[in-house]
């Protein structure tokens, strides 16, 4: 896993997902908390990228402290009342403190591809909780994966002083359970009228539930729920992100 992901991607990010329902999100992720006895409590977040989830989760009542790897990420998280964000890799971070939650949000876990990582990143939520502690994240899911095979697509955004071009073009490695997806993006800033051209690739594990079972079980977690992001249907061939509950014993 490249150290430098998102550093030139994250230049686009807030721009790439100003549609994503971040509000929305953050509604399901509290009736969630909720349901388990978890509300306006202290909650880690991994790989809280520009802290939107954060800053929202904070309006509602928490206190978050989000760890995320990239400099460039961190930098556009704005600190809010209840929310701050510091630079730190999630399969080593190690803050010497409990929370009532660790919430991991939009495929973070998906970025941890290989087993080691995840392994990581499991022990660390664990070190992080008390016995009764949720670690709560979504994932892409493998069934829908298979079925729907990942596509090139190409997206269009703008802002007063940007226009964004994303292309992205997905390569399978199916004996790793992984897609790299490669992402081309032309910027033209109108401003100056500079055009750049960046390229990164996201390599992107996905997972099954009896995969994620076995390695919850190994860092000392129960699962509680497994089901489609946001909707709370059952997973199935057409659900691209599961959303994942898991209990320290
Ligand atoms: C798709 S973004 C999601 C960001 C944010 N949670 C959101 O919903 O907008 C994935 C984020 O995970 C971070 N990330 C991936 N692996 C990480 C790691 N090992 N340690 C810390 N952050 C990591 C990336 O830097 C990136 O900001």
């Amino acid at each position: 896993m490249s150290e430098k992901l998102f550093d030139v991607y994250g230049r686009y990010y807030d721009l790439l997902y100003q549609d994503k329902d971040y509000a929305a999100e953050a509604g399901y992720i509290d009736a969630l908390l909720k349901r388990y006895g978890i509300a306006g409590s202290d909650l880690l977040e991994f790989g809280s990228g520009t802290g939107k989830h954060g800053r929202l989760l904070a309006e509602r009542g928490y206190k978050v402290i989000g760890i995320e790897r990239s400099a460039e990420m961190v930098a556009k998280a704005a600190p809010a009342d209840g929310f701050v964000c510091q630079q730190g890799d999630i399969r080593a971070v190690s803050l010497g403190r409990t929370f009532n939650a660790v919430i991991s949000l939009f495929h973070v876990i998906s970025y941890q591809t290989g087993n080691s990582d995840v392994q990581g990143v499991f022990s660390r939520a664990a070190e992080h909780l008390l016995p009764g502690g949720l670690f709560l994240f979504d994932v892409w899911y493998s069934p829908a994966v298979y079925a729907q095979k990942p596509e090139v697509r190409v997206k269009r955004l703008l802002d007063d002083d940007l226009e964004v071009t994303r292309i992205a073009e997905p390569v399978s490695w199916p004996n790793e359970n992984r897609i790299d997806v490669n992402y081309t993006i032309h910027a033209l800033q109108k401003s100056n009228g500079q055009f750049s051209t960046l390229s990164e690739s996201h390599p992107m594990r996905h997972f099954s539930i009896p995969e994620l079972d076995l390695l919850a079980e190994a860092a000392g977690f129960e699962r509680l729920r497994a089901e489609e992001f946001l909707s709370g249907a059952e997973p199935g061939e057409q659900t691209w992100g599961v959303c994942f509950v898991l209990r320290r014993i």
